[in-house]
């Protein structure tokens, strides 16, 4: 593990955690980072084929940080596990750059218990794309995709992919609001929104606003209707007589141009 990548996972709490404060405190209290760290050296055991050896580092990981993360699970740069206790990785889970995990999240499989023999060395676990964030107790579950920058409110279940930028909740998990324009790099400390998400009542003036305008137009073309059709005297009136006029003689009473 380079010394740049390892810099890079530091900064990444101090970008992303409100809390921290220096890249030494992070370095020694976070056990995030910890993970992350031990990962790499078990991942690099486990692709030289050291699989016992890997197992012990990864197991020694979740002993002191109470995060587990298998080692053969593929992890970007810039992974922040924010507290961490509870977090479970899979074998075939993959992890993009610059993602974020609260605690208690999963990354597991559907239903790893039934046909396991089949299960093995097939693709079992979740893709989170770069920007990925993943709220407390969220459970993400099978070989599904969440696209860039989607955030996954906490406790939500997730068993479909999850679009880019989107913003899904509850169980099973759904989308509740798009985001028109993905940013990239901008990051808001526990999910909590962002100007580029629309603002509910803004969103829903706007549409009352353009009904109103619909509305006036429709009404402005039928009062240029109803005057023009006032202006043309319709054919035979002209041949009433005044009486015929002032007593309303041919017609019923009804006003002109109803039906009945
Ligand atoms: C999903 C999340 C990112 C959405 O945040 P947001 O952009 O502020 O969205 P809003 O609060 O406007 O919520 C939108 C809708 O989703 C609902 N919602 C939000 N989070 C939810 C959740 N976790 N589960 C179920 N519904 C949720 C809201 O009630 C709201 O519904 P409504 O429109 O019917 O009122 C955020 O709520 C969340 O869960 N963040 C995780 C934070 C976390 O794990 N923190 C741990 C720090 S230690």
């Amino acid at each position: 593990m380079s010394f740049k990548r390892l810099l890079r996972d530091l900064d990444a709490y101090i970008e992303r955690d409100p809390a921290a404060h220096s890249r030494l405190t992070v370095a020694l209290t976070y056990p995030g980072f910890h993970a992350v760290v031990w990962h790499r050296a078990s991942h690099w055991l486990w692709h030289r084929r050291l699989f016992f050896l890997g197992r012990v580092f990864s197991q020694l990981s979740r002993f002191l940080t109470g995060i587990e993360i298998h080692p053969a699970a593929k992890i970007g740069d810039g992974l922040v596990i924010d507290h961490g206790m509870g977090v479970v990785v899979g074998e075939t889970a993959e992890i993009g750059d610059n993602v974020t995990l609260y605690h208690d999240v999963t990354l597991g499989g559907i239903s790893p218990a039934e046909d396991s023999v089949n299960q093995k060395n097939t693709k079992r676990h979740p893709t989170l794309a770069d920007g990925v964030i993943a709220g407390s107790g969220a459970q993400i579950l099978g070989p599904i995709t969440v696209g860039r920058n989607a955030r996954v409110g906490a406790n939500a279940v997730v068993v479909r992919d999850v679009a880019e930028a989107s913003t899904v909740v509850g169980v099973p998990a759904k989308p509740v609001q798009v985001r028109a324009q993905a940013k990239p790099g901008a990051f808001a400390a526990y999910g909590t929104p962002t100007a580029d998400l629309p603002d509910p009542i803004a969103r829903a003036i706007d549409g009352l606003l353009a009904q109103v305008g619909e509305l006036r137009q429709r009404v402005g073309e039928l009062e240029r209707d109803l005057a023009s059709a006032q202006a043309v005297p319709p054919p035979g009136d002209a041949a009433l007589t005044p009486e015929q006029s002032a007593d309303g003689a041919g017609n019923s009473g009804a006003p002109r141009g109803t039906g009945s």
